[in-house]
């Protein structure tokens, strides 16, 4: 039993913002935003829009495409690390979807490399647990977690959805042909949005002699803190390093790849990669420029423009691969 892409979609939330909208909020400029990240515009959900309606609005364009009613899914599974439930968004897609015969529904936390997660994942159920239709979603929030006063990570991140659809298949069509994933928690201190100390004033309410001060109540994250420079080292160092190991397993090398996607993070990692894999810019997939770092929805995003236009055609072979906080990194040998 195999596995195969057949269909994607992607939603972006309508207020974009330029470099040089974000010059009026911070000490920046459009040359330095550009030149040092490749990005030039990003899209920014505003207080009132949902994360789920957008994720939504990507699941049912990946449905569409594939021409598979909601109800023939089985399992649908949100890679986020924003949820706007602490407990999960992936069954309110679910809902939203209309899937009527209650398939499983989960979401899968792994930051930028959540994609990549949730695309084996799906691999797994269906080439393991008789799954037939899984909907693998990437979609993040980070500016609801962007410090808009630091001037070193806010020009960086953007909001969208991403979605493909995939679906049991014969072996001899399969379309995951290998893949390598790794997680390192000694690199958190790099990148991380850590929830919020409380310790003291839970001590400051205990004093009071009341049980209630120091019971725990309510909670929140803090900013983004990020180590640009390390994550930028962590990120050209393992990717190209798990590429290889991918395509090794698969039997493959570097020439059968027709095309590099990457988590879209910044366009200098991208470039440093596909340098180091020797492969020329022409088979490289990059929409940064337009959403900047929009974590887990980057990679399927940029593989839903790159079909829609036709770069990307069936029978194609993509290497990706997505990496990010946790520290986690991970690469997926597929076709289209
Ligand atoms: N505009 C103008 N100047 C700036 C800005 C800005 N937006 N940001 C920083 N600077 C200044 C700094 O203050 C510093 O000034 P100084 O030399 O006077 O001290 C100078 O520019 C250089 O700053 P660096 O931080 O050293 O710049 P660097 O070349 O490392 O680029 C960047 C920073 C773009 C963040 C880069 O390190 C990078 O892209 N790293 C990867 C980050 C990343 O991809 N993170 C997401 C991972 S995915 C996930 O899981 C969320």
């Amino acid at each position: 039993r195999g596995c195969k892409l057949v269909g994607c979609g992607s939603a972006v939330p309508s207020l974009q913002i330029s470099n040089d909208d974000l010059s009026k909020i911070v000490d920046t400029n459009d040359e330095w935003i550009s030149v040092r990240t490749g990005i030039r515009n990003r899209r920014i959900l505003t207080g009132k829009d949902s994360l789920t309606d957008l994720a939504t609005e990507a699941a049912r364009k990946a449905l569409q495409m594939a021409e598979v009613d909601p109800e023939e899914v089985d399992l649908v599974l949100m890679c986020t690390s924003t949820p706007e439930d602490l407990f999960g968004s992936a069954p309110q897609i679910q809902k939203a979807l209309g899937c009527k015969h209650n398939p499983l529904a989960y979401d899968i936390t792994a930051a930028c490399s959540g994609f990549v997660l949730g695309l084996v994942s799906a691999a797994c159920y269906i080439k393991g647990g008789g799954f037939k239709n899984v909907l693998v979603i990437g979609a993040d929030a980070l500016s609801r977690y962007v410090d808009w006063n630091d001037r070193g990570s806010c020009i960086l991140f953007g909001d969208a959805a991403g979605a493909v659809l995939m679906q049991a298949c014969d072996s001899d069509e399969d379309g995951l042909f290998s893949f390598d994933m790794h997680s390192d928690g000694e690199g958190q201190r790099h990148l991380n949005a850590k929830m919020k100390e409380r310790e003291k004033e839970h001590h400051e309410l205990g004093t009071n002699g009341s049980l209630l001060g120091l019971l725990p109540r309510g909670s929140s994250y803090s900013c983004i803190q990020m180590n640009g420079k390390e994550v930028f080292r962590f990120a050209v160092r393992v990717v190209p390093h798990s590429i290889e190991l991918a395509l090794a397993k698969a039997g493959l090398t570097r020439s059968s790849i027709d095309w590099l996607l990457l988590h879209q993070a910044n366009q200098r990692i991208i470039d440093a990669v596909a340098t180091r894999l020797e492969l020329s810019s022409e088979r490289v997939i990059s929409n940064l420029a337009n959403y900047g770092n929009t974590s887990a929805a980057s990679i399927p995003l940029a593989l839903d423009e790159a079909v829609r236009s036709g770069k990307v055609q069936a029978g194609h072979t993509i290497a990706a691969a997505g990496f990010g906080a946790g520290l986690t990194w991970g690469s997926a040998i597929i076709r289209w």
